[in-house]
This record gives structure tokens, sequence and C-alpha cells, in this order.
């Protein structure tokens, strides 16, 4: 029988063969390796991948089947963006917070399940070459989707600050990713430190030496809108990660619209599709 490139029947990591097809999204079923809580709230889960999976760029997400968490139903998949891709071992790491039945649901997956996604979707973070200094700011679930930014920056050797916004210190998640590439500076309700105020002057502490090539950001819109104005103030390009609820995560539902602003004119975009990273600039928030 000759194999189509892309069929109803999904890929199962470690009996399918790869197929030579030109199509980069399959569904895949990923066997679990690990699934364990890293706060009250944040689950780690690793999979296994196949290789159109692991082609995933940061940014980019997957939508997950997840189990249903209890006696009904549960027809829609949920986008997580991947937190963490292990090329060398085959694996990919999403790292989620437990809000609603599709979470709650996923919680349940164990070790030796097979998790059903779908994916590499939407367009991921880019590096222009030039930029040597990078700054993230992120915060909630923003920082799992900017964790695999410290490998982009890794890979390309650039600098990263990354600012972690949190409740308090064990929600700063990714400090382990970024500490890698750069300096961490966490920031929390706890002590304050969380304010915009005190934001806005470390950027511009950054921006004065000279360690804010770009900018890049996810999970806080008076964050974003903070990095918008300084980045138009100063001419520093900048990224964002919008999140939207989502159906489809291919494009022709039009459930995950959000409104930007190009060249002074406002537009309807496609998180899914058209995103879900976007031009700093031409994002309004939420
Ligand atoms: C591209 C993308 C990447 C994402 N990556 C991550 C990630 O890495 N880690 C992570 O923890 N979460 C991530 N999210 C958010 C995640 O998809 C939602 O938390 C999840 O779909 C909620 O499903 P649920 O059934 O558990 O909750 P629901 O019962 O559907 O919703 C619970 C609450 O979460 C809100 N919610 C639902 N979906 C979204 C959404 N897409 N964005 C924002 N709020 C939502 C609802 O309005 C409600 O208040 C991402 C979302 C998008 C669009
Ligand atoms: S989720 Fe269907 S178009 Fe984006």
């Amino acid at each position: 029988m000759q194999a189509e490139p892309f069929t109803a029947a999904p890929f199962v990591v470690g009996k399918s063969q790869p197929v030579d097809g030109h199509i980069p999204i399959e569904e895949t079923l990923c066997p679990v390796i690990s699934h364990e809580w890293v706060n009250a709230e944040y689950k780690h889960l690793i999979v296994d991948a196949s290789p159109k999976a692991l082609a995933v760029r940061p940014g980019q997400f997957f939508n997950l089947l997840c189990p249903a968490p209890d006696a009904g139903e549960l027809w829609l998949r949920r986008p997580q963006s991947v937190y963490r891709i292990d090329r060398p071992n085959e694996r990919l790491e999403f790292l989620y917070k437990c809000v609603g039945r599709g979470t709650n649901g996923l919680a349940t997956l164990k070790h030796g399940d097979n998790l059903n996604m779908v994916g590499p979707l939407g367009i991921g973070f880019t590096l222009k070459p030039e930029w040597k200094n990078i700054v993230v700011l992120g915060r909630g679930v923003g920082l799992a989707t900017m964790g695999p930014i410290s490998q982009l920056a890794g890979d390309n050797g650039v600098k990263v600050t990354a600012i972690l916004s949190a409740r308090s210190r064990e929600f700063a998640l990714g400090a382990n990713l970024f500490a890698e590439v750069g300096d961490v500076i966490p920031v929390l309700d706890s002590d304050g430190s969380s304010a915009v105020e005190n934001v806005d002057g470390i950027l511009k502490r950054l921006i004065a030496e000279k360690r804010a090539d770009a900018f890049y950001t996810c999970g806080s819109n008076r964050l974003m809108q903070l990095m918008k104005r300084l980045g138009m103030e100063h001419g520093i390009p900048g990224q964002v990660a919008m999140e939207q609820v989502m159906a489809c995560g291919l494009g022709p539902c039009y459930v995950c619209v959000r409104t930007f602003e190009v060249d002074g004119k406002k537009e309807l975009r496609r998180v899914c599709i058209d995103g879900p990273v976007f031009d700093l600039q031409e994002a309004l928030g939420w």
C-alpha cells in the first residue's frame, strides 16, 4: 500500500515509519515519558516525539487532545506551546497551568500513556543575525511559551536578559533555562518588584546599557503595552506571542481572531495561523 503524506491515521512514535511528505504538520501519538507537578498549579510534561514534531520552532504550538477529566466528553483540542525542544533525545516538553476541564484532563496522563497532538502549528519567534542582546519579558503561562527562546538564543550565541514576572519565586518559571544564556531578573508580586514602574526602570536601564537589540514578550497585557511603548520610543523591534481561545487551530474557523493595527488601519488576524507570534508594534493587546 502506498503511504500517504497526511492520512487519517496518526503517526505513532516508536511504531510508524516516517513518511516522505511535504506537509510539515501531522497528528501524532506520543508516549508520555514523565509528567510531574512543578508547583501547585503547573505540570511539566515530557513526551517522545516524531521527526515532524521535533521540527517545531520556538513560539510554535501543538493542539493537544486532552482526555476528559470526568464522565463527560471533551470535543476541542487545547493549544499549548512547546516549552523545550530536546532534539538529541527526540523529546518535546510542555509546561502548562491547570485551569479548566482540558488542562485538568491533560493532567491525568501517566507515564506510558499516549498524548495525541497535532502540529507543529503557527508562526514562531524569529531572531535577526544582528541582534546580539535580547530582552525577554513574560508572566504567567507566557513564561512557558517563551522558554524555548533560550534555546534559539543559545544556538545563535545571543545573550538574553529574562525578566520573569510572577506572584512569587516558585511561579517564576523558566529561570533555569534562561540562566544558561544570560541574566534572569525575577520581578514578583510578593515583594512589589513586579510593579509596572519598576519593570519600566529595568527596561530603561537595559536600553541605556545597550543590552536591548530586540524585545520579546508574552502573557501580560500591561507588560506588553510597556514594551511596545519603549520599543516605539527607542526604535527597538519586538515580538509578542498572543493567546486566544482556539477551536480548529488550523485557520478555517476564525474563532481565534484578534484586532491588530497595521499602517494605521485596523486588521483582524487569526492567532493560530497568522501568529501566535506577531510584531509588537502591530499588536493592540487584550
Ligand atoms: C498558542 C497558545 C499557546 C499556549 N501555550 C500555553 C502554555 O505553554 N502553557 C499554558 O499553561 N497555557 C498555554 N496556553 C493556554 C491554554 O491553551 C489554555 O489554558 C487552555 O486551552 C485552557 O483549557 P481548559 O479546558 O483547561 O480551560 P477552559 O475551561 O477552556 O478555560 C479556563 C480558563 O482559561 C481561559 N482560556 C481558555 N483557553 C485560553 C487560551 N487559549 N488563552 C487564554 N486563556 C484561555 C478561559 O477563558 C477560562 O478563563 C496557550 C494558548 C495558546 C492560544
Ligand atoms: S482556531 Fe480556528 S481559525 Fe484559529
